[in-house]
């Protein structure tokens, strides 16, 4: 595996490249679900490349940036016995400095949801991943559905900003207990993850309203919560049952396609789900 960590020797390598290029951006601490992610692009791509950056500015100041998991040399392992072609590891410098800065149009998606509770966020998303396509400049991208939004507003991003890139989706990867996989699941004990399967089990409780007709969000909604509320430590940051499309929360279950979506506070770390009905 190619290490690269300057854009000036990105780009060099970069223009003698002609085959078709999967990309993979992340902020580190990888996990299965990085992995699969990784293990589509070497199917459907000649060229397989990760970015590791952790990126401030999706970071508000009362967030985790100081503390997010920095397990750089087991990612890189990791990375090697994958053969993922080139791992793109630059600096703060590098991408704020070094990278023309881009313009990227804000979007009423940014402000939903997620975007609430963490109103920066999308903005930093979109700006570092629309900075890393500039630089990279991949054919294929590939993205968790576990940020679903997050993945809503990158396909959107990529049709209004006309990049050349097909994004793939790929589904979320979870613990045997249904807890989904997520780098902070790292800040929680063993016993802690087996108490934190229980938001996946209570959204798929609504799965279980919506499969036997139940058509008022609310009282899906209140299922999720009475399971929730049972665990002291946990508190709901959001749940949601929304339009895909406009992510405006619905009022009435009428067949149209839907987001059902969580963020939960345990203890102090912030964990999210979601299924597409
Ligand atoms: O999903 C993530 O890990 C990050 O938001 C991303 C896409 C790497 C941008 O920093």
């Amino acid at each position: 595996m190619k290490l690269i960590k300057t854009v000036d020797e990105f780009v060099g390598w970069r223009s003698k490249q002609s085959n078709s290029i999967g990309f993979i951006p992340t902020l580190g601490a990888l996990h299965a679900g990085h992995m699969s992610l990784i293990k589509q692009s070497k199917q459907k791509c000649q060229i397989t490349i990760v970015s590791i950056f952790l990126n401030p500015t999706q970071f508000s100041p009362n967030e985790d940036l100081d503390s997010y998991p920095d397990t750089l040399e087991q990612d890189i392992n990791n990375l090697d016995c994958l053969n993922v072609d080139v791992l793109f590891l630059p600096s703060e410098v590098e991408m704020y400095q070094n990278v023309d800065d881009v313009d990227v149009t804000s979007n009423e998606l940014f402000k939903k949801l997620e975007g609430k509770s963490r109103p920066h966020f999308f903005y930093g998303v979109t700006t570092i991943v629309s900075k890393l396509f500039n630089v990279i400049k991949p054919s294929h991208t590939f993205f968790g559905e576990k940020d679903a939004q997050q993945l809503i507003i990158i396909k959107e991003m990529i049709a209004v900003m006309k990049y050349p890139i097909t994004i793939i989706s790929c589904p979320t990867i979870r613990d045997d207990n249904g807890l989904a996989l997520s780098s902070r699941n790292s800040y929680l004990t063993i016993d802690e993850k087996k108490q934190a399967a229980i938001i996946y089990q209570s959204l798929m409780q609504i799965k279980e309203g919506l499969n036997n007709g139940v058509s008022n969000p609310n009282s899906l909604k209140d299922i999720f919560k009475r399971n929730i509320i049972k665990n002291h430590n946990m508190k709901i940051d959001y749940i949601s049952i929304s339009d895909i499309k406009t992510l405006d929360e619905i009022s009435k279950i009428e067949g149209q396609k839907i987001l059902v979506s969580t963020a939960v506070f345990f203890n102090n770390v912030r964990l999210i789900d979601n299924f597409i009905y």
